[in-house]
């Protein structure tokens, strides 16, 4: 894993859009996005800057289950608002939550990443650790699935809702199995409550009790961290 320790996130959000120009520039075509806070800042620089991506595809690494499109607290609403209205992509591919039948949705899914091989993914972490909604004690060989959210998550996605209970119970999510097949990962940190996970993730065993730290395994992992993050690091 490559490390790189920034002031902020803007600084990490800049360090990011950098790798994304170079992996175009490199022929890579197809990008694994992530929504949450973490990835903005990327984004904002990714619409500020030059780049297009009008020949590129993109795959999203999941959507709650039982929420249309329109829906402001979808995923793939998140994304038109801070990207793809500024800068769309050839296609975009999200799992879709309102999706009548969730067995055809995750093989549907599994089948656009199959053809679209990722060649640069972008992950945040959860505070458990968690990648995607691969939530602690996920099985590292995964493809996609449908997966419960685990209650901490439920808390941390509060903060986008009116109420707790409004957040949806059930996520589709791209798998471990699926993100390590990427060429190249970025995984972005920012501030003290991802501390903790940061460390286990880089410096702990390779243990589903944090699914991230099977990123040690992948030959090309970049770790962009605020020094509040990397703050448990040895
Ligand atoms: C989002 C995703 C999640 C988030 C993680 C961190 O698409 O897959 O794993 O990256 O929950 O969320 P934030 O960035 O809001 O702290």
């Amino acid at each position: 894993m490559k490390i790189i320790v920034v002031k902020d996130s803007e600084q990490g959000g800049k360090e990011a859009c950098k790798i994304f120009k170079e992996v175009l520039a490199d022929n890579g075509t197809v990008f694994g996005l992530a929504t949450g806070s973490t990835p903005l800042t990327t984004y904002r620089n990714l619409v500020k800057d030059d780049i297009d991506f009008s020949n590129a595809i993109s795959v999203n690494l999941d959507e709650y289950v039982g929420i249309k499109p329109d829906n402001p607290q979808s995923y793939q609403y998140f994304m038109n608002e801070y990207l793809f209205k500024y800068k769309p992509f050839k296609h975009s591919y999200l799992p879709q939550g309102d999706a009548p039948d969730s067995k055809k949705e995750v093989e549907r899914y599994d089948k656009v990443i199959a053809e679209n091989p990722i060649d640069l993914q972008l992950l945040g972490i959860g505070r458990n650790g968690h990648i995607g909604f691969n939530e602690p004690g996920s099985d590292f060989n995964l493809k996609t699935h449908k997966v419960a959210l685990s209650p901490s998550t439920i808390k941390a996605n509060a903060r986008f809702f009116k109420n707790e209970e409004d957040v949806p119970r059930y996520a589709y999510s791209m798998g471990i199995g699926s993100i390590m097949k990427s060429k190249k990962i970025i995984l972005e940190a920012f501030g003290a409550q991802k501390a903790h996970a940061v460390a286990a993730m880089i410096e702990g065993p390779v243990s589903a009790d944090c699914p991230a730290s099977v990123l040690q395994k992948h030959n090309d992992v970049i770790v962009i961290v605020d020094e509040e993050a990397a703050a448990e690091l040895k």
